[in-house]
């Protein structure tokens, strides 16, 4: 008799990672398509990433997810990657393979699948405001140019990094035909126009503290998305819906994100309505 034979293994990688809502969204996807594999959340200690993924894969685990902080160590420790993930400098995604890992950063896309499919805002052509430029901001600029908005102007709390940001970005701007300028938040001539899109890839709604920009940077009924969910976004969804914007919190982004990280293991793209659906469900509802 034929043993019988295990699920696949997959997990997402973090610290801290007990927040993450990963085991959720590849669960349904993988009842969706019938797929079988199993997800789970794996802590690592901020200093044993490498030894902790190392030993995941040598268990016969098949790829995982990986969070904060670990994404630019996740990104060296692969021999092969996607171009995506080089531009960011970053994964969130390792496929096992016989031949060696392979890296892939699924945030961008995830972001522009959730704004063009999820939110009905084709890019290309308008004007994009994309606010900070740490990890976040460097995740999606790359297909975020690639969608071929007309311009994208990235603007950071510290002028320095969001011109550096732009600087490793103007290559692959030019090719895309996207307008890509860069500057501090207080730059005035970086913010005459108003934005179709407001993307808020700072940490400054964790803060509390709203927008880092003034609401005159959004045009009238303007998306904005801020790349957190649940409490994280609420101070900049606030402000956008205050300034007659079309808010939108980073829960789309995640479950497009996943589907992406899904399909490069499974080979089969899940349908992610219901399941993101399903996952705004689970959440407490905005105050
Ligand atoms: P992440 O990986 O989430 O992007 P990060 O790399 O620490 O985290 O980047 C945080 C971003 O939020 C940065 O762009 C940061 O601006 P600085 O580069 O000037 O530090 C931005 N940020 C944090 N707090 C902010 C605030 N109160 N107002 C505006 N920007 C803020």
């Amino acid at each position: 008799m034929n043993a019988p034979v295990q699920p696949d293994r997959y997990a997402v990688l973090g610290n801290p990672v007990a927040h993450s809502r990963s085991p959720f969204i590849h669960a349904a996807f993988a009842e969706q398509t019938g797929q079988s594999l199993v997800y789970e959340r794996l802590l690592c200690p901020l200093d044993g990433f490498a030894a902790q993924v190392r030993a995941f894969a040598a268990s016969g685990a098949r790829g995982c997810n990986v969070t904060v902080p670990f994404k630019q160590e996740a990104f060296a420790l692969a021999p092969r990657h996607t171009p995506r993930a080089a531009l960011a400098g970053a994964a969130n995604t390792l496929r096992f393979d016989a031949e060696g890992w392979w890296a892939d950063n699924t945030d961008g896309v995830g972001l522009v699948r959730d704004i063009e499919a999820g939110a009905g805002l084709p890019l290309a052509g308008l004007r994009v405001l994309l606010l900070g430029a740490g990890g976040a901001a460097a995740g999606v600029l790359g297909p975020l140019l690639a969608a071929r908005p007309a311009v994208v102007v990235v603007a950071n709390r510290t002028a320095p990094k969001a011109l550096a940001l732009a600087a490793a970005h103007a290559e692959w701007a030019h090719r895309h035909g996207a307008t890509l300028s860069a500057g501090g938040l207080d730059d005035p001539s970086l913010m005459a126009a108003p934005f179709d899109c407001v993307l808020n890839a700072t940490a400054s709604s964790l803060q509390g503290a709203g927008a880092p920009v003034p609401a005159r940077t959004l045009s009238p009924g303007a998306l904005a998305v801020d790349l957190m969910y649940g409490p994280a976004a609420e101070s900049f969804m606030a402000w956008a819906a205050a300034a007659g914007a079309r808010p939108r919190d980073g829960l789309g982004m995640l479950v497009e994100q996943a589907a992406e990280a899904f399909h490069a293991w499974r080979g089969v793209r899940p349908d992610t309505a219901p399941v993101l659906q399903a996952l705004r469900a689970t959440m407490p509802a905005a105050r």
